[in-house]
């Protein structure tokens, strides 16, 4: 069974999101665009909030926000109970971010990192596997801190 995956982004971060959802596809991903679509200024908790309701619901096994930082994105993911939003820059963080703290939404930067750097984090987010464990413990406290 296909992946499926959620995208949104602000009009800083639609370009890279749109990027990513052809890259996906071809990859054998099913993905949901949860917009925005063009370059008009949007407010990225609308677009944050889309995507982490169809994780939430299990809709969608993971989720990716782009906008300028990422920290926006960030921001206004991890106020959705069940999210475990991650804004990654580089490849070790990301696969560590999977590993140790499940995350189910990689959150980018578009105006801090290229694109090939977004493709590579998507690539080791999407690919590696929660530990489980003691971690297991761990995770299930921060939906307590709600
Ligand atoms: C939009 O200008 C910018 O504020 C947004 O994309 C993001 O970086 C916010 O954290």
């Amino acid at each position: 069974m296909k992946l499926k995956i959620a995208l949104g982004a602000d009009h800083a971060g639609y370009e890279y999101k749109d990027k990513l959802i052809a890259y996906l596809i071809e990859n054998g991903y099913e993905c949901v665009d949860c917009g925005t679509n063009g370059p008009e200024s949007v407010d990225y908790p609308e677009y944050a909030s889309k995507v982490c309701e169809l994780v939430r619901s299990n809709d969608c096994s993971f989720g990716i926000l782009v906008c300028g930082t990422g920290i926006g994105m960030s921001i206004a993911a991890n106020k959705h109970r069940g999210i475990r939003a991650a804004l990654c820059n580089e490849p070790e963080s990301t696969a560590m971010t999977r590993h140790h703290n499940n995350s189910n939404v990689l959150c980018l930067g578009a105006r801090m990192i290229s694109f090939e750097r977004a493709l590579e984090l998507t690539n080791v987010f999407l690919s590696t596997e929660f530990d489980g464990g003691r971690h297991e413990r761990r995770v299930e406290m921060l939906d307590k801190l709600f």
